[in-house]
């Protein structure tokens, strides 16, 4: 089939290079230049695994390219919109200026019978509207919605083999005409066995707000048994183990700590109350404002933690901060919480040194005046306190004996309860975290 993808970021790029990989020929489009320069020579413009050898591999076939010129859409006959809804500036309400000048371009070349199909986390009714402007410019055109569950970290991993399929469709007979185009497209997936859900545009839009909400609010939720473990001298990770055996309940995204940040889990939650206030609904999401501030004020705990244990003042401290990124195997800083400690610390006059193995480029174009240095040695350089904010699976790896030597005081704070505590408390490290007694 012949597929374009409007937007090439993380969602966008991933999607296109996956869909050539299940034998289409695709055209990536994107607005901005150096991106689709970049996307054309095979350099992938962000750090995701795996995803650099899918856009060699794909592009070498001959079915995979990239372009700035909508006109290049025109030869498709199936459009994935896969552009970024951040949220507004001063408001909770997702800003939807590239889906409408997506929509507005692809008008242009849009031909009857083509299916637009709508990836972006879009606030519920975004698709109604989107779909009158379709056929009511191209009359025959058809617009789904097909909401993306992808994972940065595991991109390729979760386009390739997602959990689930959902197709909201339009009503009427071109429902079918929808769903078959769109099976069409996902083949390999849907003989795969991968369960699907067929229904309206309302509900696949909500499927996306109501799972990241969900996520969202499972991770606040252990951190503030984690604030409660702290008051009372219980140890979250156990509680987490014992009520994650349950399976009602599950142990994924149990893990207590600095809480969730990234450009989906925080932003989506406020375009959701967002949605929910303009349709008279606010109420049924309040506790999503909880969920938002349990999750903010694991940040300011965290250093709060950094001042008590660095003898009650940060002033002239100097302080290692592992890791950056919003999650490891990701460059990506947006909202990340352990950036946000480190220019907190920093601020409040720390003398902060941050490393991590991917998002150092990024910190400091974004943030020139933190100290970014390339190594975890280079961090702990007679460091007062060693602070692990981003779990990245060399962090969790290193030989505490061998670091003490580098700092001039061994204490460490857990952010991400991901170090083995015994370890470190053995090489004489104090240690401290989140929700755990100190060690
Ligand atoms: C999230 C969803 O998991 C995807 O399904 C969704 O498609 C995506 O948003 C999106 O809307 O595009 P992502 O933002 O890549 O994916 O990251 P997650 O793996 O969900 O992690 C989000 C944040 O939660 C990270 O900061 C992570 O450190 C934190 N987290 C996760 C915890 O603090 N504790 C946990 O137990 C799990």
């Amino acid at each position: 089939m012949r597929i374009s993808v409007i937007g090439c970021g993380y969602l966008g790029a991933v999607h296109a290079a996956s869909m050539a990989e299940l034998g289409h020929d695709v055209v990536g489009i994107d607005v901005d230049r150096s991106k689709v320069e970049a996307l054309q020579r095979a350099e992938a413009p962000f750090y995701e695994p795996g995803f650099e050898d899918l856009l060699g591999t794909t592009l070498a076939t001959g079915r995979l390219r990239f372009s700035t010129d909508m006109a290049d859409a025109r030869e498709a006959t199936v459009h994935f919109l896969c552009v970024g809804t951040p949220q507004k500036k001063g408001e909770y309400a997702a800003d939807l200026r590239y889906v409408d000048a997506a929509i507005e371009s692809l008008l242009d070349v849009l031909k009857p019978g083509d299916l637009v199909a709508g990836k972006s986390t879009v606030p519920v009714g975004t698709a109604a509207r989107l779909a009158e402007l379709v056929s009511g410019k191209v009359p025959g055109a058809m617009l789904a919605w097909n909401p993306e569950f992808l994972r940065e970290g595991f991109a390729v991993q979760d386009t390739l083999h997602p959990d689930r399929l959902v197709y909201g469709l339009p009503e009427g007979p071109e429902a079918d005409t929808a769903r078959a185009r769109l099976d069409e497209v996902y083949a390999a997936i849907v003989t795969a066995g991968t369960p699907q859900v067929v229904t309206d545009y309302a509900t696949a839009e909500m499927v996306k707000t109501a799972a990241n909400s969900f996520l969202a609010t499972k991770i606040s939720f252990i951190n503030a048994m984690a604030e409660l473990c702290e008051a009372t001298g219980a140890d979250v990770k156990l509680l987490a183990d014992a009520i994650g055996h349950d399976d009602r309940i599950g142990r994924k995204f149990l893990n207590a700590g600095l809480g969730f940040g990234g450009g989906c889990l925080p932003k989506d939650i406020r375009a959701f109350m967002a949605r929910a206030g303009e349709l008279g609904a606010d109420q049924a999401l309040a506790f999503l404002r909880e969920v938002d501030s349990i999750n903010m004020r694991r940040r300011i705990r965290m250093v709060e933690l950094a001042r008590e244990v660095c003898d009650g003042s940060l002033l002239g401290k100097r302080i290692a901060v592992l890791g950056a990124a919003f999650k490891p195997d990701s460059d990506d800083i947006r909202d990340s919480p352990a950036l946000n400690v480190a220019a907190q610390l920093q601020l409040q006059g720390a003398v902060v040194r941050v490393t991590d193995p991917a998002a150092g480029d990024n910190i400091r174009t974004s943030w020139p005046q933190l100290d970014v240095v390339d190594t975890p040695e280079q961090a702990a350089e007679r460091a007062d306190a060693v602070l692990l904010l981003t779990e990245w699976a060399q962090y969790r790896e290193l030989d505490p004996v061998a670091f003490g030597e580098l700092v001039t005081q061994k204490r460490v704070l857990d952010g991400r309860n991901a170090l083995d505590r015994d370890r470190w408390t053995a090489a004489g490290w104090t240690y401290r975290a989140l929700g755990r007694r100190a060690g």
